[in-house]
Formats: structure tokens, C-alpha cells, sequence
């Protein structure tokens, strides 16, 4: 079976065309993946602007799908294609409505089922797939409980997952999410947009001079697996406004900044993920999202994860939004019968809860 999955809930508007391969374990193929990224448009506002997102995706749209459909030489009357998979929440709801009002579109034209996919989801199942040769496969059963932690631009969360299908929020920010935290931080330092990967460039070369900054490890001591992030955002403003213009303009100053920043996102994401496999026993732990593309994030899991918890964690290119999660969490929702018939019924749900999807 194959697979379109439309991505449009943020910046990226992303296709992807994905075949299922039937066994036991149902494995995937990614035949293509192609996005568009806004990142040169948000960049000169350091953020992302519903509206101005929603006029890029209608317009990359059309040719994005042109892309995906050169790369396979389909008849755009009647291409090879059995389901169209696409985001209909959480996100930006002018962007979701760009993606469902093309995917309605597309299905009325080539009398597809349109299968409605819950953006979260999909970053978990993405990340817990294994690769194997050209497939992502699922895994065994034995990775059950599992303790995901979604942490992107929009959103930080904690998700508990009991065996296939079955999800629980069980922490999630309170305010800014973690990818928030490192775009907004970001932008105090005049570093550019999306944050993260600036942040974890700089905070990688090393320094020979100090500043001694310390920042604080906002609600990681606290009893339950939220988080906060927009004290983090404070402590920086404030750091950076009483540094002399010299210092805080300095390379020096801009990558001990980086690297706190990071590590303090990073000791909070971690410690309470910890946490969440201790008191539920977990057996992995699954990373989705973009900053799940993080290496130090990766690596700190490594380190303190004990023997006999697997880390799950999906390849960095699909770490970020990709219309192959897309496609894959589509596939789950369609051999159960879970789509609407009539693809016109279908609608944003721009504040859609993971645990209300199953
Ligand atoms: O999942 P994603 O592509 O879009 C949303 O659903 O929001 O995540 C984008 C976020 C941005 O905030 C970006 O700064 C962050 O992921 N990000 C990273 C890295 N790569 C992307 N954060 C930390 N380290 C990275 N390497
Ligand atoms: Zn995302």
C-alpha cells in the first residue's frame, strides 16, 4: 500500500510518499520525503507568523507534490497512490487548514480516502521505528512501557505508553515548549532562527574565557513530569542586559551562553524523563520532535539511561516535521477503520490531545 502524508501544521510543508510492506512487524519505505522550508521567511521575524505560513504552504503546495511526483514519473490525473494521510492537529490553525483543504481537494480528484493524523503521534511512532536495511520497522512489543518525550517548537511533552496505540499525557510545559526555549533564546542573542541547531553549533566550540553564568533548571525538582520554560527565557534577557554591550557581543560570551542554555533544557528534559521510567517502570524511552535532533540530548540519555532500557530515537533528519510520520501514523489509523468517509467532514484541531485520539 502506498502512502501520501501531507505535513503544513507549523513551517515546513512537507510530502512524503511511503510503501507498507505486511508482515508481523509492519515495516515501511520512505520513497520520498521532500519539504519546503520557511525557515528564510521566519527568519527575518525570529518566529513564525500564522498567516504568512498559511500563504507559503498553499503556494509550495502544488509544488512540492510536483516534486514527489517527478521523482516516481506519476500520471498526476492518476497517480499510483492508495490513502492520503495528513496533520489535522495540534498546530497553527491557519496551516492545518492549508493541508486539509489541499488533501480534500486532492481526494475529490482521485477518489482517495483522506486518513486525519494527530501530529504528536506521528512524531512517536517515527521515533520508535527501527531501521533496518532500507525499513523502518516496528518493534517488538518488548519495548512496552514506554516513556516518549515529544519536545518541539510547539510543543513539550511527556507521553506514557502502555503498549501499541494506548497513549497518556503525563507531563507537559506549563508555558513556552523546549524548542521555544531555544528559538526565543536564540533570538536574545542574536543568533538565528530555528534556535536549536544555532544554540548547539555555538555551545560546541570552546572557550577561554569565562563569564560564569549559571541558569536555572526551571520546575526540575518539582513531583510531577511538567515542565516550564519561559523563566529560562527571563534569566537570559536578564543575564544579557547586565553584560557591557563588549561582553555580551563577544563570540566568548554568545557560547557559554549557548552551551548553559543548552545544558539546562537538556537537565530538565532528561531528569524528568528519568523519572517517568522509574515510577512507571519503563522499558525505553522513545525521543520525538525537533529537538529530539539534539546530540547532546541523545547523548546525556545514553549516559544515564540504566542497562535494559532502550533509547529510542529517530534518525535527525526525521527528528523535525516530515510528511513520512505522516504517511507511517496514517497507516495504523487506516487498518483500524479510523477515518471519516466523507473527507469534506474533516477539520482543524489546532489544540488536539494526544490521548483524546485513541
Ligand atoms: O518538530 P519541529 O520540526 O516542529 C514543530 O512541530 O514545532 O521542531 C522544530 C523545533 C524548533 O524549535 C527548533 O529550534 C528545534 O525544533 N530544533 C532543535 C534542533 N533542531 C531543531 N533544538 C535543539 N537542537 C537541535 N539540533
Ligand atoms: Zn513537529
Amino acid at each position: 500500500m502506498r502512502i501520501l502524508g501531507i505535513e503544513t501544521s507549523c513551517d515546513d510543508t512537507a510530502i512524503a510518499l511511503v510503501e507498507t510492506k505486511d508482515n508481523q512487524r509492519t515495516s515501511f519505505r520512505i520513497l520520498s520525503n521532500a519539504i519546503a522550508s520557511q525557515i528564510s521567511i521566519h527568519q527575518q521575524y525570529g518566529g513564525v507568523f500564522p498567516m504568512l505560513a498559511k500563504r507559503e504552504h498553499q503556494k509550495n503546495l502544488p509544488l512540492v507534490l510536483e516534486q514527489v511526483f517527478k521523482e516516481h514519473n506519476f500520471d498526476p490525473a492518476r497517480p499510483a497512490i492508495d490513502a492520503i494521510a495528513l496533520t489535522y492537529g495540534p498546530g497553527l490553525s491557519p496551516c492545518l487548514w492549508a493541508g486539509i483543504t489541499f488533501a480534500q481537494e486532492l481526494a475529490k480528484k482521485w477518489n482517495l480516502p483522506v486518513i486525519p493524523v494527530d501530529h504528536i503521534e506521528a512524531h512517536l511512532l517515527i521515533g520508535l521505528m527501527r531501521q533496518s536495511n532500507d525499513f523502518l520497522q516496528f518493534p517488538p512489543d518488548t519495548i512496552f512501557p514506554s516513556v516518549a518525550l515529544i519536545v518541539s517548537g510547539g510543543h513539550s511533552q511527556i507521553v506514557l505508553m502502555k503498549e501499541r496505540g494506548k497513549y497518556e499525557i503525563i507531563g507537559e510545559t506549563r508555558d513556552d515548549a523546549a524548542g521555544e526555549a531555544f528559538d526565543k533564546t536564540a533570538r536574545i542573542l542574536g543568533l538565528p532562527y530555528p534556535g536549536g541547531p544555532s544554540i548547539a553549533k555555538q555551545a560546541l566550540i570552546p572557550t577561554n574565557r569565562t563569564f560564569a553564568i549559571t541558569l536555572p533548571r526551571p520546575m526540575m525538582r518539582s513531583k510531577d513530569f511538567d515542565f516550564s520554560f519561559s523563566g529560562l527565557k527571563t534569566a537570559v534577557l536578564y543575564d544579557y542586559q547586565a553584560r557591557t554591550p563588549e561582553e555580551r557581543e563577544s563570540q566568548e560570551y554568545i557560547r557559554e551562553m549557548s552551551s548553559e542554555i543548552q545544558q539546562a533544557i537538556v537537565d530538565v528534559l532528561v531528569s524528568k524523563t528519568l523519572k517517568a521510567v522509574e515510577q512507571f517502570q519503563a522499558k525505553s524511552v522513545i525521543l520525538g520532535g525537533g529537538v529530539a535532533a539534539n546530540t547532546a540530548l541523545r547523548e546525556r540519555f545514553r549516559e544515564k539511561l540504566s542497562e535494559g532500557v532502550q533509547l529510542l530515537a529517530p534518525l535527525p533528519q526525521l527528528s523535525t516535521d516530515n510528511g513520512a510520520m505522516i504517511a507511517i501514523a496514517g497507516y495504523f489509523r487506516y487498518i483500524k477503520g479510523e477515518y471519516p468517509q466523507d473527507a469534506s467532514t474533516i477539520e482543524a484541531k489546532p489544540n488536539l490531545r494526544i490521548s483524546q485520539v485513541c
